[in-house]
Order: structure tokens, then C-alpha cells, then sequence
């Protein structure tokens, strides 16, 4: 039996490979708690320096958490369930580097929550995006019910959680829910674009940028603004901003 879960290289970038194009790459627990050890690794692995998550074929990047499995649960272990999801946005979430998510065709259910936990999502032309829970006669339990109005407005939100209806990847631009369309042919190679650029820049900076980013939402203004304050005097402790402003000053690139 092949890896449902696939990792490769490009210099620091690594993909991640959701690898059950069969099942349109639905998320069972086994691929859950694997694809949350590989996430994990490569978070503290110096070698990479950002993640792209996307799926196996052309068809879906993940159309959700599998149903097969969820068919058979009860009050308990759905609620276990849920947490064994969470735990694998946590762990994109908390990654001290850029996780940008390719969005290659479906992204259902726990797919599209996989996405949302992503810092960034590119998606491709043939993409469709959705919370069809409610059909299921269930609800979102990946933080879809969280994430997706922090990011698109609890209006949109709800008109997508309450219709379960799928949007194209034109419309999720348009609410701000994934940040460009590409060709499918085109998609990898332009997410890692966009984290080749990343990777110019200083990669404490990314980390800390992102933590201030990622914590100080949840947070009253004042305390994200403490919060961006003291991550901002811990960067200036760095080798990494001396020899970003010294680079400027040089007129040379920087070497970090
Ligand atoms: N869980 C388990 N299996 C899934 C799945 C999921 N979330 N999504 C798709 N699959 C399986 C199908 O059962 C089918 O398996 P089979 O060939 O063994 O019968 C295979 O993947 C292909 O899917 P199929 O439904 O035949 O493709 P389609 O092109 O007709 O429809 C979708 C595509 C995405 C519209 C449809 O598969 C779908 O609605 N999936 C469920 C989406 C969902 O509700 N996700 C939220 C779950 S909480």
C-alpha cells in the first residue's frame, strides 16, 4: 500500500502530498496523525524553510475528512475526532515557517479546514471550496466554524456553513479566501513561487511575524499590539536584523 501522506523536496521548500486519489484524498485518522508527524518534522527541520500542503491528482486537493470512518462514530469519538483534527491544524498553525496550501481541485469539509489552518491558499481554476457538513447531517469540526468567518465575515461564513453549497475558485478569490487562481497546470509551481519569495527574507522574521500575526487575533487590541511590541524587541536581539540592515545599508543582499 502506497503513503497516504507524501513528501519532496525543492531546495527549502517541501510539499506535502495528500496521497489518496482513490477517495479524493479524504482524510481518514491514519492520514490525519500522519500528515500531523510529517508537518511536525519538517516544522523543526532547518533544512525547509516553508511547507506547501496539496493533494494527489487532479482532482481534489482534500474532499474531506472521510465519511467511511465518520459514518461509525458516536458522541465520544466524534468529539475525539474532532480533536484528532484540530491537533493537525494546530500543528500548521504553530509552525515557527510560511504553510501555504495548494488548493488543486476539491477542498471539502476537512479539506477546506485543512486549507483554512494554511497561512496562505493559492487555488487552481477547476478548484471548488465548501463546508457541506450540514448535508451530512453533521457540522464543520475542523475549526471550520472558527477559521472561515475570522477569515471571510461571519455572513459568508454562515451562508456557506448553512447552505453546505460549494463556491468556484473565482468566488473564494473574490471573499478574500484564497489569495490568487492559477491554470492547474500552473499551481505548484507558482505557491512555490510565492514561498520563494518568502524565503528571501529573514527567517526569524518569518516566524516571529507570523506568531504575532497568528496570536494577536484572538487578542484585544492592546494585548496583540504588547504582544507585536516584545516580539519586536526580541527580533532586534538578533544576528539576523544586523546583518538585514547591514545588507541595506551595503546595498548587497542578505545573508542569513
Ligand atoms: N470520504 C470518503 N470517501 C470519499 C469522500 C469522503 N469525504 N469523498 C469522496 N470519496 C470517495 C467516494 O466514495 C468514491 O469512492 P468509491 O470509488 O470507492 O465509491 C471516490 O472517493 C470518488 O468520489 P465520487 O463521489 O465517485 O466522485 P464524484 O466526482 O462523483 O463526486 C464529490 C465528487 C467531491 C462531489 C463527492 O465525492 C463528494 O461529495 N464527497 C464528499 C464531500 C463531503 O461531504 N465532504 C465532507 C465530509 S465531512
Amino acid at each position: 500500500m502506497s503513503e497516504s501522506v507524501l513528501v519532496a523536496r525543492d531546495g527549502r521548500i517541501a510539499v506535502v502530498t495528500v496521497n489518496r486519489p482513490d477517495k479524493l484524498n479524504a482524510l481518514n485518522r491514519d492520514t490525519i496523525a500522519l500528515l500531523r508527524a510529517r508537518i511536525e518534522e519538517l516544522a523543526s527541520d532547518a533544512a525547509v524553510g516553508a511547507i506547501v500542503v496539496t493533494g494527489a491528482g487532479e482532482k481534489a486537493f482534500v474532499a474531506g475528512a472521510d465519511i467511511a470512518e465518520l459514518a461509525e462514530q458516536g458522541v465520544l469519538d466524534g468529539q475525539a475526532n474532532a480533536h484528532h483534527g484540530q491537533g493537525l491544524t494546530a500543528a500548521i498553525e504553530t509552525a515557527p515557517k510560511p504553510v501555504l496550501a495548494a488548493i488543486n481541485g476539491f477542498a471539502l469539509g476537512g479539506g477546506l479546514e485543512l486549507a483554512l489552518a494554511c497561512d496562505v491558499r493559492y487555488a487552481s481554476t477547476n478548484a471548488k471550496l465548501g463546508l457541506p457538513e450540514v448535508s451530512l447531517g453533521i457540522i464543520p469540526g475542523y475549526g471550520g466554524t472558527q477559521r472561515l468567518p475570522r477569515l471571510v465575515g461571519a455572513g459568508k461564513a454562515l451562508e456557506m456553513v448553512l447552505t453546505g453549497d460549494h463556491i468556484s475558485a473565482e468566488d473564494a478569490l473574490r471573499i478574500g479566501l484564497v489569495q490568487g487562481v492559477f491554470q492547474p497546470g500552473e499551481l505548484l509551481d507558482q505557491v512555490k513561487a510565492v514561498a520563494g519569495r518568502m524565503l528571501k527574507r529573514g527567517p526569524t522574521a518569518l516566524a516571529l511575524a507570523k506568531q504575532a500575526v497568528r496570536r494577536g487575533i484572538h487578542m484585544p487590541i492592546a494585548d496583540g499590539l504588547r504582544l507585536e511590541a516584545d516580539l519586536f524587541g526580541m527580533i532586534s536581539s538578533t544576528e539576523e536584523m544586523r546583518e538585514g540592515m547591514r545588507a541595506f545599508l551595503e546595498k548587497r543582499k542578505p545573508s542569513w
